[in-house]
Parts: structure tokens; C-alpha cells; sequence
């Protein structure tokens, strides 16, 4: 199985919350249509077939449920990314054929492919991340459940339809481990299709470029990796925002949309945090969480780094203060951010990453580029920790 990284920490918190009975080796849960229709131990999402009988090939469809520990029917959501279906026992997530009318879910290897990613409304229907026109749904077939053996085993065909156009007793559903969310609102903002060159969203919503509008978009598409008041996620590898100046945040923004940062082989997270932004093409929309994030409540990031504080502080003076500061809250005027009260372990890896030439090497990375040269001057690798532990010492000025 490959319940690595990323949701490992969600879903033992799902899980723990929920506490959904669910065999030892399988991580999640029955999806289940929510109305039972003529099946009253009710339908769910299931793979064709049978234990090892069970056929991936064949479309997913609904069967009356069985027992916890079912492995054809468990499936888990926001797995492995934010959106995503995720069947355990299969190492696979579920995919649309295509975005019309009578599309049908499979599964297939995640990918970043749109048709993997899915939202749970508000009215429990699960519509599909589509561009503009209608709003793309699953469903249940409205026909009677067709027998399939045994006293009480029925199946419907699982389907896409535009979401409005069956009953919604066909369109409900109750996501796995009690799960309360799947994916983002396509209508927050986050794909182009939803929002206007000013920001506006559509469908009533706060405008993205007003603050109520940016906390709503930094809820649902930065709120799960960088914490509720952005002081970030160790296990995520996703660093505390808080207390950075806005600049410097949309310039960042900037450079994961425009692919200067996070583009290479091994940068996992920070390619994640690429694709989570890919969408956002607007700079109201990106100067406006920026100013979300940087009101939000300031507290120092906990320290995580031990080294040679003396020799950092020499370091620090020689080849990074006349950028950053000798106070460390860094130079506007020369681009160069806030250190202070910053997550430590990731300035260790920007280090790196500097100094390796990950980041910084885009020909469009005029600021980045400036970093190199000051981090490869430290001379070792124990030099970094030392600078990093120096500027630990340093506290922001209230
Ligand atoms: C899947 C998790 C994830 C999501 C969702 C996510 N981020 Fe990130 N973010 C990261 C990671 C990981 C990094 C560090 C990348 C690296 O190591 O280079 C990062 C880095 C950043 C940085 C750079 C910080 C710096 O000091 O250089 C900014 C700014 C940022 N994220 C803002 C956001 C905003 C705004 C959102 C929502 C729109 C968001 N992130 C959504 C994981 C995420
Ligand atoms: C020539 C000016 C300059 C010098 C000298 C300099 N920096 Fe920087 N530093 C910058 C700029 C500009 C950025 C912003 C890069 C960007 O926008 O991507 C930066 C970014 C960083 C970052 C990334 C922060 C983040 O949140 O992503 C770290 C860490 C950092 N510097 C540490 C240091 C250390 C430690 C030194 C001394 C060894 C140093 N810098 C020397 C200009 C400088």
C-alpha cells in the first residue's frame, strides 16, 4: 500500500474522528449513495466483480454494501491529492472517462489529470472539476437495482450527468470514514474558468480580491497544508507563512505559477505546492491571499535546528546581513525577506536548494538568482546550519 507522505497525518485524523470499523491492512471506508432507494442495506461504490474475481478494467458502479473490510468497496478521499478518490487495495484512483453526459468512473493510476479530481457540495452531490457550461455530476441510474445473486445483491450503473438533472436521491452521497469534505470548490476561485481578470468569482460569492473572499480561497486551497493561522506543517514540509510580507508571498505565488520554482526531479512537495496553485492566472486574486496570509496572527515557528550559533552569527554578518538586515526582517528595497521567527528546517532547505542550483536557476528568477552566489559562499554544509541557528536567536520587534 501506499499510504505514504502527504495525507498520511489527515487520514489518521480522519480516521481516528470517525472511528469506521475497516480491516487491518486498508485505510478508508464504504462510499455509500445516501438515499437507499429499493435496496434498503443500502448501495456502495463498488469494482466489478468479486474479490479476486474483482475486474479494475470494468467502469466502478454501486452494489449493495457489505460488511467493513470489503475491499472492492473501500476507497478513501483527498488521496493522494486534495480531489482524489483513492481505492487502497488497488493502488489506483478513480477517473472519468470523459466530461459529458454519460461518462463513466474507472479506475486508473492517480494522476494530475483533471478528470481524478472531484468536490463534495454542500448539497452532497460529487461534481467534477470541469471548465465552463454545465456543472458535470455522478449519479446513480434511476432504473431499479439489476439482481446479481444471493437474497439481497443488486447493482446500478454509475454515471455523469449534469448535476441538476436526475432527483437528488439519485446524487447524494456519504464520502467514506465520515469524511465531511472532497476537493475544492471549483466555484472558489481556484480554476480560470471561475474567475474573472478582477478576481470575482461567480455564484453569488464574495469577490476573491476582497478579504472575506481571499480567507474563503486560503480555507479550501492552502488551509490543508499550511494550517489554519499559516504557521505551516512540518510532516507537510509546508512552511509557516505568518508574519511573511506580502511581497515577498506573491512574488513566491508568482514563481510556482510561472514554473520557476519547483520544477525539479525530487522536489516533491514544492512541485505540490506548484500544482496547487497552477490555476491562480490573476493578480488580484494572488495580492489578495497574499494579504490574507500576512495579517494573519504571528507567532515564532519552533526552533528545530541545533549548530554553532557564535559561527552562525559571524556568517550571518559577513554574507547575509546587508540584504536581509542585521535585525533579519529583512530589505524590501532589495527584495530580500523576513528570516526572523521563520520555519527553520525549510530556510535549511532553500539553502540547499540554492546552493545546489534547484532554485534560483530559472533565467526569469532575477530574485532567486541573487540568493546563489551569498549560499554557496558558506563554506560546508554544517555552515548552514549554523547561519540558520544564528537567526533563531534573532526576535522580531513587537
Ligand atoms: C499540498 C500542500 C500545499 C498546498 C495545498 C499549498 N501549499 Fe504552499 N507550500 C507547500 C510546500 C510543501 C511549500 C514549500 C516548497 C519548497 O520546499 O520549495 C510551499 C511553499 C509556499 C510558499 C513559499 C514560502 C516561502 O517562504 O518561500 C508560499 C508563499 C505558499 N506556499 C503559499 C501557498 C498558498 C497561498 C496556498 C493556497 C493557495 C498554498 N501555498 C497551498 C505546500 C502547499
Ligand atoms: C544579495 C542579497 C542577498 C544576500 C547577500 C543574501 N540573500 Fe537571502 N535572499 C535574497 C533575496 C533577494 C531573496 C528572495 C529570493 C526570491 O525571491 O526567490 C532571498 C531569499 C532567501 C531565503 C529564502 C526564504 C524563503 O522564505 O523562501 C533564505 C533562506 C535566505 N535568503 C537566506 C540567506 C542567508 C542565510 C544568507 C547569508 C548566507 C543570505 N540569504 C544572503 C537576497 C540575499
Amino acid at each position: 500500500m501506499r499510504l505514504i507522505g502527504t495525507s498520511v497525518a489527515l487520514l489518521g485524523a480522519c480516521l481516528a474522528a470517525a472511528g469506521t470499523a475497516v480491516a487491518q491492512d486498508y485505510v478508508g471506508g464504504n462510499f455509500l449513495l445516501k438515499a437507499t432507494l429499493d435496496e434498503p442495506e443500502a448501495y456502495c461504490l463498488d469494482v466489478f466483480g468479486f474479490g479476486t474475481h474483482a475486474n479494475i478494467d470494468e467502469p466502478l458502479s454501486v452494489h449493495t454494501c457489505k460488511n467493513a473490510g470489503w475491499r472492492d468497496a473501500t476507497f478513501t478521499v483527498n488521496y493522494p491529492e486534495t480531489g482524489q478518490i483513492y481505492a487502497p487495495a488497488y493502488d489506483r484512483c478513480a477517473e472519468l472517462s470523459q466530461i459529458e453526459r454519460g461518462g463513466h468512473l474507472f479506475l486508473r493510476p492517480c494522476s494530475e489529470s483533471p478528470l481524478q479530481r472531484f468536490f463534495y457540495r454542500d448539497d452532497q452531490k460529487i461534481e467534477v472539476q470541469s471548465g465552463p457550461g454545465p456543472r458535470w455530476c455522478i449519479v446513480v441510474h434511476p432504473a431499479d437495482g439489476i439482481a446479481t445473486g444471493g437474497p439481497s445483491h443488486v447493482r446500478r450503473e454509475v454515471m455523469m450527468l449534469a448535476c441538476d438533472t436526475l432527483e437528488p436521491q439519485f446524487a447524494q452521497w456519504l464520502l467514506p470514514d465520515g469524511a465531511s469534505s472532497l476537493g475544492r470548490d471549483p466555484e472558489a476561485g481556484v480554476t480560470r474558468a471561475d474567475q474573472g481578470r478582477d478576481g470575482s468569482a461567480r455564484g453569488g460569492r464574495a469577490p476573491l480580491n476582497t478579504l472575506e473572499g481571499a480567507a474563503a480561497l486560503y480555507g479550501t486551497a492552502c488551509l490543508p497544508c499550511h494550517g489554519p493561522t499559516g504557521q505551516g506543517y512540518v510532516e507537510l514540509s509546508a512552511p509557516k507563512l505568518s508574519g511573511q510580507e506580502d511581497w515577498y508571498l506573491s512574488r513566491q505565488l508568482w514563481n510556482f505559477v510561472g514554473s520557476r520554482r519547483g520544477t525539479h526531479d525530487g522536489e516533491r512537495w514544492a512541485s505540490q505546492m506548484r500544482y496547487h496553485v497552477s490555476d491562480f492566472d490573476n493578480d488580484a486574486l494572488i495580492a489578495g491571499v497574499s494579504a490574507y496570509i500576512s495579517a494573519l496572527p504571528d507567532d515564532p515557528a519552533p526552533v528545530t535546528i541545533q549548530g554553532d550559533i557564535e559561527r552562525g552569527a559571524s556568517l550571518y554578518a559577513q554574507g547575509c546581513a546587508v540584504c536581509h538586515g542585521t535585525d533579519g526582517m529583512g530589505i524590501e528595497a532589495l527584495n530580500a525577506p523576513r528570516q526572523v521567527g521563520m520555519t527553520d528546517w525549510y530556510m535549511v532547505r532553500q539553502l540547499e536548494k540554492f546552493r545546489e542550483g534547484v532554485r534560483g536557476d530559472h533565467p526569469d528568477d532575477i530574485y532567486g538568482a541573487q540568493m546563489v552566489v551569498p549560499s554557496q559562499a558558506l563554506p560546508d554544509d554544517q555552515a548552514v546550519l549554523d547561519v540558520v541557528s544564528y537567526i533563531n536567536t534573532l526576535v522580531a520587534p513587537q
